[in-house]
C-alpha cells in the first residue's frame, strides 16, 4: 500500500517516551473470557542511528494464542521494532520480557534459541535444496548408527516423514513431496515452507514480516489460513504487513507504529482499517478510553 507520511533517514527529534494515545485495545483487558497472558512485552525501546531516530521509546504486548498485527508508514520503525524483539539489533534503552522474564538477545539465533522464530521479508530458503532440507535448514538431523556418528550421515528419511507430518499438522496440502527442489515451488508454496519452519520449531511464538508482499491473491489467502491454524494451535504471531484487508482479517489487535512511535493499539473488532490508516498517518489521534 502506498502512503504518503514518512520519517526515512530524516533526523528526527530528541527520543522522548510519548505516552501512546491509549489504547481500546492494548492489553485485550475490554475482551470478555480470561485475561490476556502476555508471551513476549517490550517497554520503551530506544533505538537511534546517528542522528536518526528508530525508536523513541515503544511498548508492544503479544499475548497468548494471538495474532498481534503492526501497521506504520514507511520508516516508522516496523523492522527496527522486529529487529530488536528479535535480538538482530540491540536497543539503546527499554526492556523485552519473554513469558514474564527480561531478556536480551544477542543476535537472531540466540532468539531463535529461545523459542522465537522469524520469517524476514526476503525469505531464508534456499532454492536448491528440497523442502524436507530447508524445513531443517541449520538444524539437520543425522543417522542413527554409526554412519550418523563417524560421518554426519544425514538422516534424509527421517527428515522428510517429518516435514511431511509437519504439513499435515498445519493443513498445507499442496506441498505433497518433501523432496522437491524449493526452486521449483510457487511463491506461495516457498512462503509456506518458511512459514512452516517457523511453525515447527518456534515453540513460543512467530514473527512474520511482509509474508503477503510477493503473492498473488490465492496464495496470499493460504498463508493468511496457515497463520490462522496457527493461532488455532495456541502459537502466537507477530504480523507485520502494509496490506491493510490481511492484517485486519487475521489480526486480534493491530500495533501502530507512527514515526518511531507507537501511537496506538486498536482492535479490528471495534476499528476500521480507515480508522487505522488515519491514525497511521497522523490525520486522526486515537482518543484515550
Ligand atoms: N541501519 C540503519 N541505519 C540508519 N538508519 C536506519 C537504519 N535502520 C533503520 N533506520 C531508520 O530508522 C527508521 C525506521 O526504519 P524501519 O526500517 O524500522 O522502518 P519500517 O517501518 O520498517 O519501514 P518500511 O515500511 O519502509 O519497511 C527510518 O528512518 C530508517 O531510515
Ligand atoms: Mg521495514
Amino acid at each position: 500500500m502506498s502512503t504518503s507520511v514518512s520519517s526515512g533517514g530524516e533526523p528526527l527529534a530528541a527520543p522522548t517516551a510519548p505516552a501512546p494515545a491509549s489504547l481500546d485495545a492494548a492489553g485485550g483487558a475490554a475482551a470478555a473470557g480470561p485475561p490476556p497472558v502476555p508471551v513476549l512485552e517490550a517497554r520503551g525501546l530506544v533505538k537511534t542511528f546517528g542522528h536518526v531516530i528508530g525508536l523513541r521509546g515503544v511498548d508492544l504486548t503479544l499475548n497468548r494464542g494471538e495474532v498481534l498485527g503492526i501497521i506504520g508508514d514507511n520508516g516508522a520503525g516496523k523492522s527496527t521494532l522486529i529487529k530488536c524483539l528479535t535480538g538482530a539489533l540491540q536497543p539503546d534503552r527499554g526492556e523485552i520480557l519473554l513469558e514474564g522474564r527480561q531478556v536480551s538477545f544477542r543476535s537472531p539465533l540466540d532468539s531463535r534459541q529461545h523459542g522465537i522464530e522469524t520469517v524476514y521479508q526476503t525469505l531464508a530458503v534456499s532454492p536448491a535444496l528440497d523442502i524436507a532440507a530447508n524445513m531443517f535448514l541449520g538444524r539437520e538431523r543425522v543417522s542413527k548408527g554409526p554412519l550418523g556418528l563417524l560421518f554426519r550421515k544425514l538422516d534424509k528419511r527421517g527428515m522428510r516423514a517429518e516435514a511431511r507430518q509437519q504439513m499435515a499438522r498445519l493443513g498445507i496440502t499442496t506441498l505433497q513431496d518433501m523432496s522437491q527442489r524449493v526452486e521449483t515451488l510457487s511463491g506461495g508454496q516457498r512462503q509456506a515452507v518458511a512459514v512452516a519452519r517457523a511453525a515447527a520449531f518456534g515453540s513460543k511464538l512467530i514473527v512474520l514480516d511482509e509474508p503477503t508482499a510477493a503473492l498473488g491473491v490465492r496464495e496470499s489467502e493460504q498463508v493468511l489460513e496457515l497463520i490462522r491454524e496457527l493461532r488455532r494451535q495456541q502459537l502466537p504471531v507477530i504480523l507485520i504487513s502494509h496490506n491493510m484487508p490481511h492484517v485486519f482479517s487475521v489480526c486480534d489487535r493491530v500495533h501502530i507504529q507512527r514515526l518511531g512511535a507507537c501511537a496506538g493499539v486498536v482492535s479490528p473488532a471495534t476499528t476500521s482499517a480507515e480508522e487505522a490508516v488515519a491514525i497511521m498517518t497522523g490525520a486522526k489521534q486515537l482518543v484515550a478510553q
